[in-house]
């Protein structure tokens, strides 16, 4: 399948990255979308860094080859704990690739409270933003979303927002995850504002599809036929192509038509 779009990446440990997927869908025209969740590893939140380096990389190295050149961590715990680590590596210093990742807003404030995974609350993205903020670390959530994203009444959302006082007024998501069920927070906390990364994300790409679109001369085609892997079918929206790569690429496109109703 070739055509002369633009081709943009997505990576996550699994379902979290398709929030923003469903995001930039909505607000951009014309785009190959190839997303890839690595599930059969997630969650990501209680790994080493080592091992995430090394997945990740082989994350971006599949999607390059499926065709991408811009490239989204669509994971708060990648993109606060290695983002930086990932634009520097010798490995992918070959690839003609942009890197962008999704990270929580910087909103410091006694009456504001994080929550996101092990990783992130430990990054140097959090130790150096958030000094006032309440940070609680969620180590079962992600997974639980990941799990039951078909039955959300299995996952005590109650229990993980059982830290957020009453004098808290903004609740910042820190995971993709998250993100997929914010109505549930905002039910649960109607007098909280619930904000997430996901906005400034979207209009960091938007910006960068518009150079891209005025610089790239030649742009690379998208493969569905990567190695051993293939591509599901794209599912069509805003004349933006969406496809799914990798081992779980049928699951997440399940999962992907399920959050767009
Ligand atoms: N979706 C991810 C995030 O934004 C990762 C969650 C996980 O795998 O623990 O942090």
């Amino acid at each position: 399948m070739n055509n002369s779009n633009l081709t943009i990446g997505l990576y996550d440990s699994g379902i979290g990255g398709l929030s923003l997927l469903k995001k930039l869908v909505k607000q951009t025209r014309n785009i190959n979308y190839l997303y890839l969740g690595d599930n059969l590893n997630a969650p990501y939140g209680n790994k080493s860094k080592t091992e995430l380096i090394s997945l990740t990389e082989n994350g971006v190295k599949t999607l390059y080859g499926y065709g991408a050149n811009i490239i989204i961590l669509a994971c708060n715990t990648l993109s606060t704990t290695l983002l930086l680590d990932l634009k520097n590596s010798e490995s992918l210093k070959n690839l003609n690739v942009n890197l962008y990742g999704v990270f929580p807003p910087k909103i410091d404030s006694y009456d504001t409270a994080l929550i996101c995974t092990q990783l992130t609350a430990k990054s140097n993205y959090v130790k150096n933003y958030f000094s006032k903020t309440k940070i609680i670390p969620l180590p079962f959530l992600a997974s639980e979303i990941e799990r039951f994203v078909f039955s959300k009444e299995k996952i005590n959302f109650k229990a993980d927002v059982s830290a957020v006082n009453e004098n808290v007024k903004t609740l910042i998501l820190g995971c993709t995850h998250y993100s997929i069920f914010k109505n549930e927070f905002t039910k649960l906390l109607p007098n909280v504002n619930v904000v997430d990364g996901l906005s400034t994300t979207v209009n960091e790409v938007k910006k960068a599809i518009d150079i891209a679109n005025k610089t790239l001369n030649v742009k690379r085609v998208v493969t569905t036929n990567h190695k051993t892997l293939t591509a599901t079918k794209p599912i069509v929206i805003n004349g933006n192509k969406v496809f799914f790569v990798g081992e779980t690429s049928f699951y997440n496109k399940k999962v992907f038509k399920f959050i767009l109703k």
